[in-house]
Formats: structure tokens, C-alpha cells, sequence
């Protein structure tokens, strides 16, 4: 792997703090952040111990930390109530009438709520939550637009102390379905529709579905009325947000929960078909997302902070949510696409709001990019002082096209590596102190020791490509996947002996000590910065009834990052076809979600394997990435031929 790493070397360019931003800042310099990182790696306790003793307690902590690896338990025997830290601290003084989160619908409507009103607007959903019989530790799923209610809802479940699991809208009813029997959810709080691109999603049509073909431990559904189109509303089990919401008080006392009492479950793809529940807990989750939103992102009151990930993902959890509304800020939330009505909707929003830091998704940057510089000239983008990007890795060219054209030079970027599992940053310059550098995510926050290694165990040397691992627990780290210990032990711990984090990245440090993230080593696709198990589009594929086989590798995408090519052999009797080709994908799209929905599928007549019949997906991925496959066509290929060569002791 080294070999193939250090072809990714390009000439490096170092951008400096820019001097104005690090007078404000909370660390002020390069020597300043290594002083306070090598504190914190030495004493991890009393770093981690000072970040959460700035959230309210109801009760103190006694230990910092339980580690029995590989299960961590931070500040055990301490009482917090999540949704408290997020609302009622900020009620005491200025913040009471600040804007909390400041809405912007893909038709043009805008909401702001202060503070104050959101406290409202959660605490009487949260007695809605419990009329509808949601008790502690009750799974609720949330299957939301992104509008201000999918973050009451998630707040209200924390009030209560039960536990939410976004899915994200543009999933499959097969999907809720899937994730709502494996957490044996009894609540799904919905929608009549979002929309994307003028288009109304159909969420409680999808849920509907879902429902019909299982999850029969749901036993209520809760409707907001969002875009005002037809449903169907089944007595006894749905009910409307807005009836529901008119029989409640306003008054939901915060009580306090067990720090390492569940917060939420959120599905993500791994190597096998079936998504992992990535399990977070309350004390150690709020304090990772608080400690790195404040330093990271540099909170301030005067910032308007906009976050365009969607809440059905762990950013949209950590930053569009937990993070920011835990240090008091004011978020910017916005529904729909960044191309609709025009190509210039972020910058317009960016100009009219005043946004002061944006952080987005490197393949958001690269179809900005694409659609050309005139979108962006149109506005007055001079309010920004702080861009990041999180997702993937971000290429030189986009990173450089973000700092000219979108920062006007003078806004540091910080390039921020981190996984649903890890809950908060791990990677990430600190703006005002750190260097930054086109295409690496630079240092490690406080607290996180980060390293790489090569498969016996030793650190890597500089610029030797090796795995990505965290050495020590960190307060946000998942506690285990839900309902499957075992998994979670072979997943994340096995790799290495002695509680060492596997990240399933590969990534090199220069000689400066910056992380260099090339990117997954298991069989995960980054497609548009989310993550797709190759081994879920294959099992959609099989699930139609022309398919024998199938397997699904990435290819390199100059907007997606990776784009999905499925190699597919049909079952005797069923002809290629484009119509069938068509088919595949749609039939794809309908089982996970128009993310999943393969870029090109290759009709083969057989799969390469190994002698021990594993499916060759190297080579396939190089095939595809050599260009000696390109694009879509119906003839069907065979690999027997390229296969029989490489069998001979490439067991891949
Ligand atoms: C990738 C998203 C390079 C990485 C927060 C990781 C990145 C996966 C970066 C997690 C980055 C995320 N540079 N790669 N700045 N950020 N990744 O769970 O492969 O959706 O393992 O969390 O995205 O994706 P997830």
C-alpha cells in the first residue's frame, strides 16, 4: 500500500493562520495547540474532565473514565439531561431571545426560532412524545425534511431520555423497515412530504410502506404537516403533529439521566449487507460534539453558523444539532437542494442570512465547481470568516477553488476527518493556531491520539501509507453496535490487540505530522461523501429476480468522489438489455435509496474469483478505474478469461 500512497504526494503549500483571525482566537497559535495537545494526550482525564465540566450537571461525576477495552464509560455516575444543555442553560441570560436555529424552506419560507422558543417547541413535543407512550430507552425514528421540527424531535427524545434513530428522507421504506425492527422502535415521527428540487419527497407514503411489510413493533406514527399533500392517516396508530401538540402543556421538566444513558442509534453501512446501529451515549457524546464545535468552529454569538448536512447523518447530528445548540449558537438550517430554483441558492442564502462559517461536503464544492464561478460572483459573500469540509477527502483543486472563491483568501478551512462512530472531530487544523494545507486534514483535536500503523502493529514512519487507528478512548466514541457486541468487537478492535480503535482508513502523516486520509480499506463506497456498503447494492441486485450475481465496486467520480459500477450476471433465461439495465437501477434505488442507485451496471457472463470463490473485487475496481470500462453497455462480458490468469496466487 505504501507504494500506492506516495504517488497521491503533490506539492504541498502551507497556508498560515491568518493573523486576524488568531487575535480571537481560543488558541492562538501552532506552539500554543501542541502545548495543550501533549498536555492532553498525557493526561486525557483532565482535559476531557475541564471540557464537560462546562456542560450542566444535575449530579457530578465521580470517575472521568471506565475502560475495559474495548468498552469505554466517561464521567460515570454523573446526571445530565442532553436537551437541558442544548436549551434551558441558554435561557438564563442574553441567549433567552437569540436565534437558535434560523430555517430556510426549498420554496423560499423562513422561520426563525429564538432560543426561548425552541425551548417551548421541545418541551410540548416532548409531552406529546410521552402521550403517545414513549417511555425511557424507547426507540423513536425520525424520518424528517430538514426542518426545524426534525431537530425538535430528536431534542424532545433526548428530553425524555428516549432514544431517537434518523433515517435519513431519502431512504427506502425497505430501509425504515430494516432499521425500525432492528431497533425494536415504537414510534416513527414523520411527515406528509419534503421537498428536493421542487419535488415532494413521500415520507409517510414510505412509511406507510415500510410498515405494511413489517415493523410491527411501531405502534404510533406522528405527522407533521409539512407540505400539505394527501395521506393516508390509519386510525388508532397515526396521529397528526399538530392535533397532538394542541392537548399538551408546555412544561417538560429536563430530568437527569445516567451519562452513559443512550442518546441514539444511527445507522451506517459496513462490509456486510446489514447497516451497523452506531450506538451514542449523553455525557461523553455532548461533551466530544460541544468541545470541538467551540474550538473547531471557533463558536462566537456574533456568528451565524451553517451546516448543510442533513440531520439523517452524523453530521447533522453533532453539528447541525448537539454541537452548536450545546454552545449557545445560532444555526442556520436549510431544506432543500443548492441547486434549486438556481445554481446560486447557497450563495444567495450566504449573502441574505450574513453566514459567517460554512461547513460542507467536498463533493458539494466540486459541483459548485462544475457549474462555474458566475453563481458565486453574484453575491456578496463577505460575512464568511471560516469555511471547513467533512466527508471525504478534500482534492488540492477543490480546496484551493473553496479558499479563492468562496473565502476570499482570508478564511481558513479546516478540513475535518471523522466517522459516525467517532461522534465528533478527531482531525481538523484549529483556525487561528494550526497550518492549513490543501488536501489534509492536518493535526489531531485535544485528546485524541491518532496514529497509523502497519499490519504488525509498529507506527508507520513519515509518509508510509498505513491503517489509521486511535490509541486511547474518547469521550464521543460509539459505545457498541446495537444489539451486536460481537460485531463491534470485530469491526473496530480486532485488527489490533490492546483497545486500539480501527477506522478502516488508510492514510499516511508527512513529516510535519499531518494526517493524509486516502480513504476506506473495507469494502465501503464514499459516494457524495455517504457511505454505502457495496455488499447492500449487491444484495438489492440479487433481490430481483433476473440476478444470479452480482458485485459492486467504486470508480473514481469527478463530482461523487466514487461513482457505483455493479457487475451483475443474469440468471439462465433472462436476456441484457438497456430496459433491464434501467430496471436494476431503479429496482436498486427503490430497495435503499436514490443514493445507492448504480452509476453503470456491466452484464457479465461470469464473475472473476478466487480458487476459494471469492468475487475479485480488486481487479474489478481496477478494471474500472483503468478506463477498460467505461460506461454503460448492455453486451455482456466475460471475465473468465482475465480471472483464469489471475488465480494463480491472488487470493484478493
Ligand atoms: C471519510 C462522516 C477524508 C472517511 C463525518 C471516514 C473523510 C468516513 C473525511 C466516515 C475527511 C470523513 N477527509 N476522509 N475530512 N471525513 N471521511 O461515518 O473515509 O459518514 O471513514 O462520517 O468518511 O463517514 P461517516
Amino acid at each position: 500500500m505504501s507504494k500506492n500512497i506516495e504517488s497521491h504526494l503533490v506539492e504541498e503549500r502551507t497556508f498560515q493562520p491568518p493573523a486576524e483571525f488568531s487575535k480571537e482566537a481560543r488558541v492562538k497559535s501552532l506552539a500554543a495547540y501542541r502545548k495543550k495537545y501533549a498536555a492532553s494526550i498525557a493526561d486525557p482525564a483532565a482535559f476531557w474532565g475541564a471540557e464537560a465540566a462546562e456542560l450542566s450537571w444535575q449530579k457530578p461525576w465521580d470517575t472521568v473514565l471506565e475502560w475495559k477495552p474495548p468498552f469505554a464509560k466517561w464521567f460515570v455516575g454523573g446526571k445530565l439531561n442532553v436537551s437541558e444543555n442544548c436549551l434551558d442553560r441558554h435561557l438564563t441570560g442574553a441567549r433567552r431571545n437569540k436565534a437558535a436555529i434560523i430555517w430556510e424552506g426549498e420554496p423560499g419560507e423562513k422561520r426563525t426560532l429564538t432560543y426561548q422558543q425552541l425551548h417551548r417547541e421541545v418541551c410540548r413535543f416532548a409531552n406529546v412524545l410521552k402521550a403517545n407512550g414513549v417511555k425511557t430507552k424507547d426507540r423513536v425514528i425520525i424520518y424528517m425534511p430538514l426542518v426545524p421540527e426534525a431537530a425538535i424531535a430528536m431534542l424532545a427524545c433526548a428530553r425524555l431520555g428516549a432514544v431517537h434513530s434518523v433515517v435519513f428522507g431519502g431512504f427506502s421504506s425497505e430501509s425504515i423497515r430494516d432499521r425500525a425492527e432492528d431497533c425494536e422502535a415504537t414510534v416513527v415521527v414523520t411527515a406528509d412530504g419534503g421537498y428536493r428540487r421542487g419535488k415532494v419527497v413521500p415520507l409517510k407514503e414510505n412509511v406507510d410502506a415500510a410498515l405494511a411489510a413489517g415493523a410491527d413493533s411501531i405502534k404510533r406514527v406522528i405527522v407533521l404537516k409539512r407540505t400539505g399533500s394527501p395521506v393516508t392517516m390509519q386510525p388508532g396508530r397515526d396521529v397528526y403533529w399538530h392535533d397532538e401538540i394542541e392537548k399538551v402543556s408546555a412544561v417538560s421538566p429536563a430530568k437527569g439521566f445516567d451519562s452513559e444513558h443512550p442518546l441514539f442509534i444511527l445507522y451506517t453501512s459496513g462490509s456486510t449487507g446489514k447497516p451497523k446501529g452506531i450506538l451514542h451515549t449523553s455525557g461523553g457524546y455532548l461533551t466530544g460534539t460541544y468541545s470541538t464545535s467551540k474550538y473547531i468552529f471557533d463558536l462566537r454569538d456574533s456568528d451565524v453558523y451553517w451546516c448543510t448536512a442533513d440531520v439523517g447523518w452524523i453530521t447533522g447530528h453533532s453539528y447541525l444539532v448537539y454541537g452548536p445548540l450545546s454552545n449557545g449558537a445560532t444555526v442556520l438550517m436549510y431544506e432543500g437542494a443548492p441547486d434549486w430554483p438556481e445554481k446560486d441558492r447557497f450563495w444567495k442564502i450566504i449573502e441574505e442570512y450574513h453566514v459567517t462559517i460554512l461547513y460542507t461536503a467536498p463533493t458539494a464544492i466540486r459541483a459548485f465547481i462544475k457549474w462555474g464561478d458566475q453563481h458565486v460572483k453574484k453575491h456578496d459573500l463577505s460575512s464568511l470568516r471560516l469555511l471547513g469540509s467533512v466527508g471525504e477527502p478534500i482534492n488540492p483543486e477543490a480546496w484551493m477553488w473553496y479558499h479563492k472563491v468562496i473565502g476570499g483568501e482570508r478564511c481558513p478551512i479546516v478540513d475535518t476527518w471523522w466517522q459516525t462512530e467517532t461522534g465528533a472531530i478527531m482531525i481538523s487544523p484549529l483556525p487561528g493556531a494550526t497550518p492549513t494545507k490543501p488536501g489534509t486534514a492536518t493535526l489531531p483535536f485535544f485528546g485524541i491520539d491518532a496514529a497509523i500503523l502497519d499490519e504488525t502493529g509498529k507506527e508507520c514512519g513519515p509518509n508510509e501509507g498505513g491503517k489509521l487507528v486511535i490509541r486511547q478512548p474518547w469521550p464521543s466514541m460509539l459505545r457498541s453496535i446495537w444489539g451486536d457486541k460481537a460485531r463491534y468487537k470485530d469491526t473496530y478492535w480486532k485488527e489490533y490487540a490492546g483497545g486500539i480503535y480501527l477506522a478502516g482508513d488508510g492514510a499516511r502523516r508527512d513529516k510535519e505530522g499531518n494526517f493524509w486520509i486516502v480513504g476506506r480499506l473495507d469494502d465501503v463506497l464514499n459516494v457524495s461523501g455517504h457511505r454505502l456498503g457495496t455488499a447492500e447494492v449487491e444484495g438489492a441486485l440479487v433481490s430481483h429476480e433476473t440476478v444470479a450475481e452480482a458485485a459492486v465496486v467504486g470508480r473514481p467520480d469527478e463530482i461523487k468522489g466514487q461513482a457505483v459500477v455493479a457487475f451483475v450476471t443474469l440468471k439462465s433465461g433472462y436476456a441484457a438489455s438497456e430496459a433491464l439495465n434501467k430496471e436494476l437501477k431503479g429496482h436498486v434505488a427503490k430497495i435503499i435509496g436514490a443514493i445507492a442507485r448504480p452509476d453503470d451496471i456491466r452484464f457479465t457472463a461470469a464473475l472473476p474469483k478466487t480458487r476459494s470463490g471469492k468475487i475479485m473485487r480488486r481487479l474489478l475496481k481496477e478494471i474500472c478505474a483503468g478506463g477498460v470500462v467505461k460506461g454503460d453497455t448492455t453486451t455482456l462480458e466475460d471475465f473468465s478469461v482475465v480471472a483464469s490468469l489471475q488465480q494463480s496466487g491472488n487470493e484478493d
